[in-house]
This record gives C-alpha cells, structure tokens and sequence, in this order.
C-alpha cells in the first residue's frame, strides 16, 4: 500500500497535529520523518488541548502505530516529558511507539550551540526556537552525530563526552556570553536517556518496508512548513530539515513510487514566527486581528506569530514542490467578519511583476499584489456541512482550487477535532 503525506505547505503552524488526529482512524501506521521538538502540534478533544513536539500525533488513538524516524532529532529531556504528560492522561504509548534506531540525538550542548550561534548573529539571528535542531542536523551531516542505537553500545558515553567537549570549545570560540551549568544539565539529560531505553527501538526502514509491504496504511506527518525546508524555503531564515515531500522519502526510508496522496495544509491566511522575509506581512489593525482572533502563538516557544494575506505565488509554489494533491484549508473561521479579504496573487519584484518565489524576496525587493474578495460575517464554528458554509467563503475557496488546479477537501472552522468540514 502506498504511504500518504501531510504536509504544511506555509511557514509551519499550520494545523498538521489536528489534520492527523483527524485522519488517524484511516491509519495503521502514523509516523514523524523530520525535525524535532521545534515543531507544536496542537491537538483539541473532548475539551482538552494537547501539544506533541516529537511524539507523532496519531498517539492518542489506541489502534494506531507511531513511528518516530531515522529523519527526526530527538532531545530525550523533551522527549521524556511528552511521555509524563501522556502518562497523566492514561495514554498507554508503550506498545505503539516505536523509534528508528538512525535518529539523532540533541545533546544539551547542541541548545547550547543554537543560543550561541544565534547570540553571535545579532539582528541577523534566525529567530530559531532554540532547541538545539540546527546544530544537531549539523552534527548528523558532518558525520559526528549520536544516534539512538548508539545508547544501545557499551562505549557511548565515550563518544558523547568528545562531542560534547568539542561543542565547549565552540561555544567559547562564539565569545558570547552563555551561562549555563553542564554538569545539571547532563543529570537530566542521562536521566531522560534511561527513560528513551525503556522503549522499543526499531529499524524503522525495515519495520516501514515490511509494512507497505503487507499492505498496512500509512501517514507520514511532516512538521514546519515548506517554506521552513533547508533547500527550498526561505534561507537561511529556515529550518535545517527537508520539510517537503522528499523529506519523507529520506527519513523515512520510504521509496518515491511508494508515495501515494500528497494533502497540503493551509490558513487561510499566512503566519510566520522567526525571522526572515513574510511579503504579505501585515502590521494593522487586520494584521493584529488575525493574531487575536486566531490565538497567534507559537505551541512550542510562546512567542507571537506575525499575520499577513494568504501569498498564493508561495502557496503555488509549496504545492509544485511537494506533488499536492489534496489540500486542507485552516482556519477560515478567523476569517469572520473582515470586510475584505485579500489574497496575494503576484509581486512587483525589482519594478516588474512576477508570478513566481524568486531567489531573494527581501522586503525592499518585493511587494504584493492582491485580488481582493467580499468577506462574510457568519460565525463558522458551529458549521458541520459544506452547505452551510458562505457564498463568500465559496467564492474565496472556489477561486483558490482554480489557481491551484488542486481541490480542497477539508475546511477547518476551528481547533476542534469535530470543527472540520469535509468537501
Ligand atoms: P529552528 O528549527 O528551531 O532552528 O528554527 C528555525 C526557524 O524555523 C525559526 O524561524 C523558527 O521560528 C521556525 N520554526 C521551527 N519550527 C517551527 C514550527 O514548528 N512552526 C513554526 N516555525 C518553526
């Protein structure tokens, strides 16, 4: 059976945990294939909220398998408490999560080398959530890194205290001021460690083959967003994993002919949390009510997301770099009550006007151009069939399926599981 993807296609925090959480019962198998606890997938039910950073989202369904893959970095000290949150909540996770073996570890000195390196970069500074992601990617591709079947080895601790010593010296070389206290933050960290060996590890690759193999279904859950991904997104304010379609193939181990529905999730709107260039930026008063109205913070850092128009040329070119072919539309509620809405169709790009991301899209470079819509005032959220929905949404979904030539198939209408329209 071939393995779906789902992934976001803006600059992350698009509403991936709650897409899975819904699709689950689909699934025999959910499985995470990049980054780490940067992402926050946030799911809602029964009342409650629950965020996942590491731990894919398919876990508080009891019949689905989770796989945590050779492409994710996985911080144990983070790790281990998703797992005492899950305890609380009675989730039984022993018997249905699953570790690939190949996955990276961060060490406390990888967060310590993201506060540095980004301390060094001043105005510059990525914006990163800090949790050690990109040095730890960094590690796996220079051939240093430390794998989870490296805990299952006599010597490890061997391997650890030299990269861990050589990360020392390359905080001192940053000449910022860090304070911290290894020492403490080793006892939690091996702490943690024992924790992370009490579960089963896997040679996910295998345990993935044989599984499309016997025709079990599968969903990999993709974190960020397309334009976060290390080579297609907006560097180098990006993340340092491939977030797009090929992301899955590579940590996952998952053959491209073994790829069968590609869903790419939207808002309806754009956010961004970070540094880095956002065309449809806005700095209003419409700006600050979709950051309102669409509690606007990061599930991970807390930090406030910037808000903008939907940019459709990033939209376009999210879903010619993944294959898309099912979206999921986000969040349209917050959308209530705007006169206009506004959705960024091409830039003036050096003077001219362009369709398409180009190399550089600096603010001074760029501005967009919109095509406006009518907005609707009906509160969405109670909404549960298509016919219920606006002439006015109709129109703005109507005319995005047409640019994209791609339909729509969900519409969310709020942070609930049971908040989801299907098309
Ligand atoms: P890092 O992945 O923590 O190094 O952060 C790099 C950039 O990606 C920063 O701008 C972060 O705010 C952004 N980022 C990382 N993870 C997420 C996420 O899950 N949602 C939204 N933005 C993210």
């Amino acid at each position: 059976m071939a393995v779906d993807l789902l992934l976001g296609l803006q600059w992350g925090d698009e509403g991936k945990g709650k897409i899975v959480d819904v699709l689950t019962s689909k699934y025999d198998i959910i499985a995470r294939f990049q980054g780490g606890p940067n992402a926050g997938h946030t799911l809602v039910f029964n009342g409650k909220k629950h965020v996942l950073h590491t731990i894919p989202s398919g876990i508080f369904h009891e019949d689905a398998m989770n796989v945590v893959g050779n492409g994710v970095v996985i911080d144990p000290v983070i790790f281990k408490k998703e797992l005492d949150k899950l305890e609380e909540q009675d989730v039984n996770y022993r018997k249905v999560l699953l570790i690939s073996r190949k996955a990276h570890l961060i060490l406390p000195t990888h967060r310590l080398l993201d506060a540095a390196s980004e301390a060094s970069k001043g105005k510059a500074k990525i914006g990163s959530t800090l949790k050690g992601i990109g040095p730890t990617y960094m590690d796996k591709t220079g051939r240093n890194g430390i794998r989870v079947g490296d805990i299952e080895l006599a010597d490890w601790k061997k391997k650890y205290r030299a990269l861990a010593n050589k990360h020392q010296a390359m905080i001192d070389f940053y000449d910022v001021d860090i304070q911290y206290d290894l020492e403490d933050l080793e006892k939690d960290f091996f702490e943690a460690i024992e924790v992370l060996k009490s579960l089963t590890f896997i040679d996910s690759e295998e345990y993935v083959f044989q599984a499309i193999k016997s025709g079990q279904s599968i969903l990999a859950e993709g974190a960020q967003g397309s334009l976060l991904d290390i080579d297609f997104g907006t560097y180098p304010y990006v993340t340092s994993s491939n977030t797009t379609a090929a992301g899955a193939c590579t940590g996952l181990g998952i053959a491209p002919n073994k790829v069968g529905e590609v869903y790419g999730i939207f808002k309806a709107y754009t956010t961004r949390v970070g540094s880095g260039p956002f065309p449809t930026e806005l700095f209003d008063e419409d700006g600050e009510t979709m950051g309102r109205v669409g509690h606007e913070f990061g599930a991970t850092t807390g930090r406030p997301r910037r808000c903008g128009w939907l940019d459709l040329v990033a939209l376009k070119y999210a879903c010619q770099v993944n294959g898309v072919t099912q979206l999921m539309m986000m969040k349209g509620d917050v959308l209530s009550g705007f006169k206009t809405l506004k959705v960024c169709t091409a830039y003036k790009y050096k003077g001219e006007t362009i369709w398409h991301l180009p190399y550089n899209i600096e603010e001074d470079n760029i501005s967009p151009i919109y095509t406006e819509f009518k907005g609707w005032k009906e509160d969405l959220t109670k909404m549960t069939d298509e016919s219920e929905l606006p002439k006015e949404l109709n129109d703005y979904i109507a005319f995005l399926e047409k640019e994209l030539g791609i339909p729509i198939k969900i519409v969310s209408v709020g942070p609930d599981r049971k908040q989801t329209i299907f098309r």
